[in-house]
């Protein structure tokens, strides 16, 4: 096949109308079709053959991708998606974010693209809204919540680095002590992660847990913070942690934060949607407070991947991070938003069109309905778990995160243990729908995670009956 030299159209027009055709195929069954696939290892492992001297052409290479690659997929764009915590993609992002690769925008400064440009602006700004966050400040769009958590924390660091007279981006780490970092037990794995790629170690944070569960110890957090003797601190304030949608105490971390003189980072990757709705705001209360925070797009806004945001109240801090510079590139003193001296990223897609759309199609009102359709698909699980004699319900549910397990009585607890992770291997490889298991006060527990604006009431059922049936033949076996 000859290289793609010039622009052919029939090429183009059958290459693009193969995968129109494909997505409107694969949206039209999504509600219904299974998560998983039970072929979908020996699919992938299908493609795992050496690299041709002829291509297979453009038409060759889509078909191949969709004939071939389709069970190798998992739906977690649909509504019976409970694992991990994953969104699907609202019509408008979709839409938007394919118009943004049709484009091939560069988002990282205006000249390279002001359409891009602008609608980052302006995406952020509305966020900023949404979640009821100071309408001043900066912020950028990452890939998701871990590099929010980095940009954030790279902003507290370099706050951090000041207090100690040493500008951290220019001058780096060297001659300063450890950089304090508090947090509870609900610390998501991506802080840790951000941490470590920090230059500041995965062993950096503290965390001061009262009970198993993880929850906050604010008055040994204040202890450690007085113990400083009026040293600068870096709190982590989680807002929606993993295990079962709690949260940490946003605003009184923000008052310790006062106190003391301390940043406050909230990462709220999922969990800072709950400010979006007057029944469950009260959930994040004080986060307009803080220093920074983490919230993902991918999540519960539901665009596709990859899309979240960190937003710093000081913008210098983010500027003096994350500027680069050389003769051929824009002047990072530019008074214009340079996206790529906010933030870690150089080159980077147009995320902000996926955004854009999805706010200004669905508007505050359609961001807080679906946010509401799915606390109250929780609170359906819960009561289903409640009432179902095998099932008990491990935690409160205060969100959208429904942590049970699968305990008919009788079965002994280390019997229960292997069974629940049993139960946890076999939703995934039965693949109706999908779930994962976690460890909650030292029980394994399912977690299933509500985000998917397609999630219905029957679709809550399905998975209840699924996971009774499973379990059910587990215990039998
Ligand atoms: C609380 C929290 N923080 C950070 C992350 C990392 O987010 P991402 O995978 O979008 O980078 C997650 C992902 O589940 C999360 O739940």
């Amino acid at each position: 096949m000859p290289a793609p030299h010039h622009p052919n159209r029939s090429e183009i027009l059958a290459v693009l109308g193969a995968v129109h055709e494909e997505t409107l195929r694969f949206l039209d069954d999504l509600d219904e079709r299974p998560v998983r696939n039970p072929g979908a290892d020996s699919a992938a492992r299908r493609f795992d053959v050496p690299f041709d001297e002829q291509g297979a052409g453009a038409l060759g290479a889509l078909q191949e991708l969709i004939d071939q690659g389709m069970d190798a997929t998992i739906a977690s764009a649909g509504p019976r998606f409970y694992h991990y915590v994953i969104g699907g993609q609202t019509p408008a992002s979709l839409a938007a974010d394919w118009w943004a690769s049709s484009l091939d925008q560069l988002s990282s400064s205006w000249v390279t693209s002001p359409l891009a440009a602008q609608l980052e602006i302006v995406s952020l700004a509305w966020l900023r809204e949404l979640f009821g966050l100071p309408a001043q400040g900066s912020g950028y769009i990452t890939t998701g919540a871990m590099m929010a958590n980095f940009t954030g924390l790279a902003a507290a660091r370099q706050w951090w680095g000041h207090r100690h007279g040493v500008d951290v981006a220019q001058e780096g780490l060297h001659d300063l002590p450890r950089m304090p970092v508090f947090s509870s037990g609900y610390l998501h794995a991506a802080s840790i992660k951000a941490l470590a790629m920090l230059g500041l170690g995965r062993d950096a944070a503290r965390k001061f847990e009262r009970d198993r569960v993880g929850r906050l110890d604010l008055e040994a957090l204040e202890r450690a913070l007085a113990e400083l003797q009026g040293q600068p601190a870096v709190l982590i304030g989680n807002a929606g942690e993993v295990n079962a949608g709690d949260f940490d105490p946003i605003a009184e971390m923000a008052d310790l934060a006062e106190r003391y003189g301390a940043w406050l980072h909230v990462d709220g990757a999922f969990g800072l949607f709950a400010a979006t709705s007057p029944r469950s705001a009260h959930l994040v209360r004080g986060v307009e407070r803080a220093h920074s925070v983490t919230v993902d797009g991918h999540k519960w806004l539901n665009v596709p991947y990859d899309c979240g945001y960190s937003f710093v109240q000081d913008a210098d801090l983010l500027a003096q991070t994350f500027k680069m510079s050389a003769a051929y590139l824009l002047d990072p003193d530019d008074p214009v938003p340079i996206a790529c001296n906010l933030g870690p990223e150089s080159s980077r897609r147009a995320r902000s069109f996926a955004t854009w759309a999805t706010l200004r199609a669905y508007g505050k009102s359609g961001c807080r309905e679906m946010v509401e359709g799915h606390l109250d698909r929780a609170q359906e699980l819960a009561a289903l778990v409640e009432r179902s004699p095998e099932l008990e319900l491990l935690a409160p549910v205060p969100l959208n995160i429904v942590c049970f397990r699968y305990n008919p009585g009788g079965i002994p607890e280390s019997e229960l243990q292997r069974l629940n992770q049993e139960l946890g291997q076999a939703i995934l490889e039965d693949g109706r729908v999908y779930a994962g298991t976690t460890v909650h006060e030292g029980k394994v527990a399912l977690r299933p995670a509500i985000v998917n604006w397609r999630t219905r009431p029957e679709d809550i059922e399905l998975f209840v009956r699924v996971v009774l049936e499973l379990a059910t033949n587990l215990a039998a076996g």
